[in-house]
């Protein structure tokens, strides 16, 4: 990006008395299981085909965890990598967000098992839900906690293990999730620009359209709340594909419009890595260019809240995304929630 177009672009952080304080991404990372589940593969479980599945989603393979693998140790695996990028050590993380949707259990957190297993004990840890949306609330959420000079190191991960929630015999659902795990170091840094914006948003009034209804106090598990498959995630398809296009859309119009810069100044647009034709919708409306636009659905489908996590992290180790280039992140998911980011990377 020129310096002429950098500088062209307003910190929203500025007028809210936060100068002098700036959250960067120190470092990314990210993981992804070994074992890959093709479309071929998928055609063998039930009444599906590669056709179906890459036209109406692109996607052509997902990562499947091993048995003994969970969230948080995925989750774990990532933070490991971005601490090694970044020269963070253990001891010096403050905070660790987990975004799941898929934590190894109700409780105690994710974040806590990531504390252990990285042992960054002097840490605070909580996880939050927010469906595929985690990522970019994690990041805000972590940021207001920089902004404030609470704390100077968090560690912000979205991690999924969406395989053990799918029902592997409906063919709506279970040819498009997979697992992995992203996360981001965010740090005070006086130079950097960091997250300019980050805006969130919800729709409880949806939250039928995709859920899972077993497992919490509503529906504790039962042997009936198990048989009826109570346990696996559920979605309405096609009313969740035109809810995510519009919010995809408002999310990234709003987190322009507060940096007071137009789609032509991002120089990579990392959308929620559902379905390739909800990107090109999205994409259609924004009137964006496909080059600034980073798609790997078709290697990992929708990992939920890892997704964007993952994509940033690809994108910046293939170069897609240098330093002083503005970068756009948008999501969309269950709740309904969806929110957007603009990072100066
Ligand atoms: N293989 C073959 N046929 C299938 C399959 C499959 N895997 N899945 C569904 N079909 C059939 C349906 O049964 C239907 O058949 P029918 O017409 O005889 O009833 C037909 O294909 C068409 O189904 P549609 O629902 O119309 O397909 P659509 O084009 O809407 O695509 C999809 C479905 C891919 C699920 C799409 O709606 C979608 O991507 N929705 C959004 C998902 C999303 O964005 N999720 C984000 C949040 S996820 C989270 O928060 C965890």
């Amino acid at each position: 990006m020129s310096p002429s177009i950098q500088k062209k672009f307003k910190n929203p952080r500025a007028k809210h008395g936060f100068q002098g304080r700036t959250c960067s991404i120190a470092a990314v990372g990210s993981y992804v299981p070994a074992k890959e589940l093709t479309n071929q593969d998928l055609e063998k479980l039930v009444d599906t085909t590669d056709d179906w599945i890459t036209s109406r989603t692109g996607i052509k393979a997902r990562r499947i965890a091993a048995e003994d693998e969970f969230t948080s140790d995925m989750a774990a695996k990532a933070a490991l990598r971005a601490m090694v990028k970044g020269g963070v050590k253990p001891e010096e993380i403050d905070l660790i967000i987990v975004a799941t949707i898929t934590p190894d259990m109700p409780f105690p957190s994710t974040a806590c098992w990531v504390q252990q297993k990285i042992g960054a004990h002097r840490a605070a840890a909580f996880d939050i839900e927010a469906a595929c949306s985690g990522f970019i609330f994690a990041l805000e959420i972590g940021q207001q906690f920089i902004m404030s000079r609470t704390y100077d190191t968090i560690l912000v991960i979205g991690a999924e293990k969406l395989s053990s929630i799918i029902n592997w015999k409906d063919r709506n659902t279970c040819v498009l999730f997979g697992d992995g795990a992203g996360a981001a170091i965010l740090r005070h840094r006086p130079a950097a620009h960091g997250l300019l914006t980050a805006c969130m948003g919800a729709d409880g009034r949806k939250a039928d359209l995709l859920s899972m209804p077993g497992g919490g106090s509503r529906c504790p598990a039962t042997i009936d709340s198990v048989s009826n498959g109570l346990h696996f995630l559920r979605m309405d398809g096609k009313e969740t594909f035109k809810n995510a296009v519009n919010a995809m859309y408002t999310a990234a119009q709003e987190a322009l419009r507060r940096c007071e810069i137009n789609i032509s100044q991002i120089a990579c647009i990392i959308p929620h890595q559902a379905n390739r034709r909800i990107i090109d919708a999205v994409g259609e409306r924004l009137g964006v260019q496909p080059e600034q636009v980073f798609v790997n659905l078709d290697k990992y489908g929708n990992t939920s809240a890892a997704s964007v996590a993952i994509a940033l992290d690809e994108a910046v180790e293939q170069e897609r995304i240098k330093q002083g280039d503005l970068v756009l992140l948008v999501v969309f998911g269950a709740g309904l929630t969806w929110g957007a980011a603009v990072i100066e990377w």
